[in-house]
Formats: C-alpha cells, sequence, structure tokens
C-alpha cells in the first residue's frame, strides 16, 4: 500500500463525516450482517441499513491479490539484504533501546522471561513494492523481529522459543519467500487474530483501528502489544460518539469496540517507541503496551 501522508489507523480527517443519527437502537434490534465475497480476496460486511466494511475473504491467499506492482527486478535475495542493512542500523537505535528496556522489566520467574510462545504480526503491508514505498513496512519488520529475538534471548531476554506468524491480504509471494527465510510463517485472515493468547506478542503496525478492536483484539489479552495507540482511539471514539457517524464500524459495534478497547488498556502500562531516526514517519506512532508483574 502507498506510504500514507496522515496518521494512519485513524480517522481520515479529509473524509467527509455524515450528520449524526441521533437514534440509537435498542440492543435487541440488532441487525444481520450479511457479507458478500468480492473476486479481489475480500469480503463486504453490511453492518447496518448504511455502513458497510471490507474485510479480507476468509483463507483467502495472501499472494494471489498484490495490490501494487512489485518492482522490477527485485530478488528475495535483494530484500534480504535490505533487511540485513536496516537490522544493523536498527540496533544502534534509540527505538531499540525503547523495546529493550521494555523486555527487562521484571516478570514473573515460572515465566522464564516474558513466558511468551507466539509473536502475530498484523497488517505490515507489502513488501516487494518499488523501493521507496516499501522501506516503511521494511522498518516495521525489522522492529517486530527485533522484539522477537529480545524475547528469544538473543538479545537479553528470557531464552523462550518464539513460533512467529504473519498475517496480511496484501503480502505477494515473494514477501512470503522472504518471510519464510526469516523463519515468519505467513498466515491467512483470520488465523492470526485467533493464534492470539496470553502468551502472545501481538504486532499490528498501523492496522487499522477497527480492525483491531473488532477482528484482532475481542476477547484476547496478548502479554505484549506493540502498535497504535489504543489510549488515542478510546478517547477519539469516546468523543465522536453521538457527533459523528463513523462509516467503518456501525453504530453497535463501535460501542462494542470501545469496550474491547477499555478492557485491553485495564492495568496495561505503555511506553512510546519514539521517532526513530532511520525514517521519520516508519515508527513513530506505534507504542508497546504490557501488563507489569504484581509485587511479592
Ligand atoms: C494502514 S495500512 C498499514 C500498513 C503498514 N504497516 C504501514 O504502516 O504502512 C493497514 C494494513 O493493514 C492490512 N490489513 C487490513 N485488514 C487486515 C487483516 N484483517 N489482517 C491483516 N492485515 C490487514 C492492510 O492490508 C494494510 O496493509
Amino acid at each position: 500500500m502507498a506510504v500514507p501522508d496522515q496518521p494512519i489507523g485513524w480517522f481520515n480527517p479529509e473524509k467527509p463525516h455524515k450528520p449524526h443519527n441521533n437514534k440509537r437502537r435498542p440492543p435487541t434490534a440488532r441487525q444481520k450482517r450479511a457479507q458478500v465475497s468480492l473476486d479481489d480476496g475480500w469480503t463486504v460486511v453490511t453492518s447496518s441499513s448504511t455502513t458497510a466494511t471490507r474485510i479480507p475473504t476468509e483463507g483467502t491467499s495472501a499472494h494471489a491479490h498484490p495490490k501494487l506492482p512489485q518492482e522490477e527486478g527485485l530478488t528475495v535475495q535483494k530484500l534480504q539484504q535490505e533487511y540485513e542493512r536496516y537490522t544493523e542500523i536498527f540496533r544502534a537505535s534509540e527505538c531499540a533501546r525503547t523495546v529493550e528496556e521494555v523486555l527487562k522489566r521484571p516478570r514473573r520467574e515460572e515465566d522464564v522471561g516474558w513466558g511468551i510462545d507466539t509473536a502475530v504480526c498484523v497488517g505490515l503491508g507489502q513488501l516487494s513494492v518499488e523501493a521507496a514505498v516499501r522501506r516503511r513496512a521494511m522498518w516495521q519488520l525489522v522492529l517486530f523481529l527485533h522484539v522477537v529475538e529480545g524475547l528469544q534471548g538473543l538479545g537479553g531476554g528470557g531464552g523462550e522459543r518464539v513460533k512467529i506468524s504473519a498475517q496480511e491480504p496484501n503480502f505477494t509471494a515473494l514477501d512470503e519467500e522472504l518471510l519464510k527465510g526469516l523463519g515468519v510463517e505467513v498466515v491467512a485472515h483470520p488465523r492470526g487474530a485467533e493464534m492470539v493468547t496470553e502468551r502472545t506478542f501481538l504486532y499490528a503496525p498501523f492496522l487499522p483501528w477497527y480492525v483491531l478492536l473488532r477482528d484482532v483484539l475481542p476477547g484476547k489479552d496478548p502479554r505484549l502489544y506493540v502498535g497504535i495507540d489504543v489510549h488515542e482511539v478510546q478517547e477519539r471514539v469516546e468523543l465522536q460518539k453521538g457527533r459523528y457517524r463513523l462509516e467503518e464500524v456501525g453504530d453497535e459495534e463501535l460501542e462494542e469496540c470501545l469496550q474491547v478497547a477499555r478492557k485491553f488498556l485495564e492495568g496495561r502500562q505503555r511506553v512510546r517507541v519514539g521517532e526513530f531516526e532511520g525514517e521519520r514517519n516508519a515508527l513513530e506512532g506505534l507504542w508497546v503496551y504490557w501488563r507489569e508483574v504484581e509485587e511479592g
């Protein structure tokens, strides 16, 4: 996907807002959602009479529908070299120190480090696009695997082995090859979300807030999360409630999303990943969330 020129994972200020519909339906009048599979690998879900959402069709082949053309002559070797070069740069950055500090925080002894056994990345974006566009996803991939490496003890974590997966409908065959070489298994929607347990590191770099809160986080309690600022999402959705009609999420779903956000935020600490010197906009806006272990 194209490099966004505005904060993503949030409302598009350019988007025309529809006037608010004050009449809220009683909970019993919940409408049945209709789903229509499109031939581009996405499904449209109508969540009310006036709103519809696109979600990846279940089981969609991740490489069947690249959204952007691949750079001509791009090879997996070239991507690997780029990944290695970026990793070296990232290791020396302040952002790397920030996440390493979080990983060093005391955990329960019986967990041996963080006790994390799965790392799931949702919404990385397409890697095998032209060089200027892929930098963003490439830096985000580097951050993801830096945290995983820390968790696996190579960077001072607890020594656990972590199963690493990634879900992104726009991955191409080349992306999958690169990721496979890095030990990351590509999974189709909704497998990624299904894999999230309380022993998971969930990474969702600028996944749209409504996908995070509606499709990934409900009923989940990942031990470590890096992604959009859930505090900000909650505050802004609360503010918008009753003022504008959101197109992405229907009235009832909006309240459900808020409940998911509130539950997620309960007792969690957070720190900003910070501005990354290597590429100003690639990581700015990402936050690390975790729960401290109880003392005593
Ligand atoms: C705003 S873009 C962010 C892409 C990239 N991480 C970045 O920051 O440029 C959101 C990404 O989430 C992906 N996405 C949307 N729904 C998804 C889902 N259910 N599972 C995995 N990825 C999804 C989109 O394909 C898109 O690449």
